[in-house]
């Protein structure tokens, strides 16, 4: 990860319709078709502080799933978010946070199918789902 970020962005042109397409049928349920979440969770993706970035705590929040208090928007969830990395490949985990981060009201730059593979990899031994404690403690 690290200094490589940059660089792949600048290259990394994101597949949007692939990302819209996986968004509409792993996210939506949850955070809702235009990424406002719900009353009392799942939370929104819409100016979340979560999305705009780093993203490598996003890409490990797909990957393995999040568990416990979380702050989104001013708001506390302590709810559970269940781990997409078995289901998603590197590139259709890319495509969608990087849909993700340039819809639903968000201006963030796209994440490429290569950062999402260096994180999938540094984190592989890891077990269970994330905490917010954990997530904080790198990048
Ligand atoms: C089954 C419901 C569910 C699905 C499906 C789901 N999420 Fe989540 N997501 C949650 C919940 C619940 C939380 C908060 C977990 C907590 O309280 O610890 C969350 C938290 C998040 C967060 C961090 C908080 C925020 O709101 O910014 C991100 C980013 C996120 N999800 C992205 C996604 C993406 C991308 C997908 C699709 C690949 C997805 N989620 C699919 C339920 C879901």
């Amino acid at each position: 990860m690290g200094g490589c970020e940059v660089d792949s962005q600048d290259a990394y042109q994101p597949n949007l319709e692939l990302g819209k397409s996986r968004f509409q049928s792993y996210c939506a349920a949850c955070h809702k078709l235009d990424g406002t979440g719900q009353e009392n969770g799942p939370p929104p993706l819409a100016g979340s502080n979560w999305v705009a970035g780093p993203e490598t705590r996003i890409i490990k929040i797909v990957l393995h799933g999040l568990r416990g208090s979380i702050e989104v928007k001013g708001k506390t969830y302590n709810l559970e978010m269940l781990s997409f990395g078995p289901v998603l490949s590197d590139e259709e985990i890319a495509a969608t946070l990087s849909y993700v981060r340039s819809h639903l009201g968000n201006t963030s730059p796209p994440i490429s199918p290569d950062t999402v593979k260096q994180v999938r990899q540094a984190i592989q031994d890891h077990s269970g789902y994330w905490t917010v404690e954990e997530l904080l403690k790198s990048p």
